[in-house]
């Protein structure tokens, strides 16, 4: 038989165990929640070069659609841009982004739909 005292400090145990689980889940929940700031800051480094990120029209001279054009596909998400990073981006290379860049930069271009 477990008598009163162990009983309560069990329950306050699993209670610290709860709140300290919630924290953890909270934290990973944040890390991945896509965020198109840091999108932004990861096209600047990694896309602009080919590509004019900043919402206006293609640039003279460049092959690369720009960010409004393909913003403007209905069909775009951040899977898909996923996808397209990871297998069908030959200019850049594939593979080069991760999954949880690829939609960082998907709310950014995203992002410019509003304007
Ligand atoms: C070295 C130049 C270069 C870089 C760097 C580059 N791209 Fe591209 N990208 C291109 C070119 C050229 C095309 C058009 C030809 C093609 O689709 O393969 C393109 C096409 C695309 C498309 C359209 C694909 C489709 O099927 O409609 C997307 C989306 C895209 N790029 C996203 C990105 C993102 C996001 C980055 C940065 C993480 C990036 N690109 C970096 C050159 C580049």
């Amino acid at each position: 038989m477990l008598d009163q005292a162990t009983i309560i400090a069990r329950e306050a145990l699993l209670s610290k165990a709860t709140m300290v689980a919630a924290a953890i889940l909270a934290l990973c929940d944040f890390a991945s929640a896509q965020d198109a700031g840091r999108g932004r800051a990861i096209a600047q480094q990694r896309c602009a070069m080919c590509h004019n990120i900043d919402g206006g029209p293609r640039g003279r001279g460049r092959s690369a659609p720009a960010f409004s054009e393909i913003a403007r596909q209905q069909s775009f998400n951040a899977n898909q841009l996923a996808v397209t990073l990871a297998y069908n981006h030959i200019p850049m290379g594939n593979g080069r982004v991760t999954a949880g860049e690829a939609g960082d930069v998907a709310a950014y271009i995203v992002s410019l739909r509003r304007r």
